[in-house]
């Protein structure tokens, strides 16, 4: 079972979004999926409540607890032959952070593109780096237009960070998938939205499996 977490300090950064909808994609792509809510204020969770709602059938399962549980929630996902699991983390709690980052085979770093949100994000850096784990900074919320992408790429390969070469833009589809429990690729599968999560699921496969599909041998 492959683990990838997804960590910001910073709130409103597209954790849960990202998550829940890396989640969807791997499932998908027919990977047995759990995700590990670590957040107290289980957005994720609350979101899969809505999900249920209308039976999504086959579908990922969710479990939210204290990041002490961590440890026996990855082995009891493992034993029971799940592929990957996902874990979705708060903001401003470095242990937390830490409890999530240390075990990941990936950490995906959601930052915005906005100089006080990439210094900021240095923080959850030095954490991926301090335990060696593969990671890769994802730009979100980018705008369309704009120098705000750029310099942002500029100040983050001057701190010699990995950058995810796709980017989330703002856009609306995110947020309207979650209304109903959804990730953006279920609301309209040709939309931008949707081939962003699917080049990002992608970009993430290649680095934690090294195989495009997610491995062959599930993991
Ligand atoms: N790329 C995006 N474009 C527009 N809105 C987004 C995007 N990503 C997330 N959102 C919205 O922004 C809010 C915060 O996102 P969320 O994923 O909950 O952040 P975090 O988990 O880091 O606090 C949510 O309402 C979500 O729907
Ligand atoms: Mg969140």
């Amino acid at each position: 079972m492959k683990i990838l977490a997804v960590v910001s300090q910073k709130g409103g950064v597209g954790k849960t979004t990202l998550a829940t909808a890396l989640a969807v994609e791997a499932v998908r792509q027919g990977k047995s999926t759990v995700m590990v809510d670590l957040d107290p204020q289980a957005s994720a969770s609350f979101w899969k409540d809505t999900r249920e709602a209308s039976l999504v059938e086959g579908d990922l399962a969710i479990t939210a607890v204290p990041s002490s549980r961590l440890p026996h929630v990855l082995s009891a996902a493992e034993g029971a032959g799940c592929d990957l699991a996902v874990i979705d983390t708060p903001p401003f709690s470095k242990d937390i952070a830490y409890e999530a980052a240390q075990r990941a085979d990936f950490v995906l770093i959601p930052t915005r593109p906005a100089v006080l949100d990439v210094m900021a994000m240095t923080r959850t850096l030095d954490l991926v780096k301090h335990y060696q784990r593969p990671y890769a900074i994802a730009l979100t919320f980018c705008p369309p237009q704009g120098r705000e992408v750029a310099d942002t790429v500029q100040a983050i390969e001057a701190l010699e960070a990995t950058l995810c070469p796709v980017r989330i833009g703002n856009r609306i589809a995110y947020s309207r998938a979650q209304q109903t429990g959804r990730a953006a690729q279920e609301l309209d599968a040709s939309s931008k939205a949707a081939q962003e999560v699917v080049d990002l699921y992608k970009y993430i496969c290649i680095h934690m499996y090294n195989d495009v599909n997610g491995g062959s041998d599930n993991g």
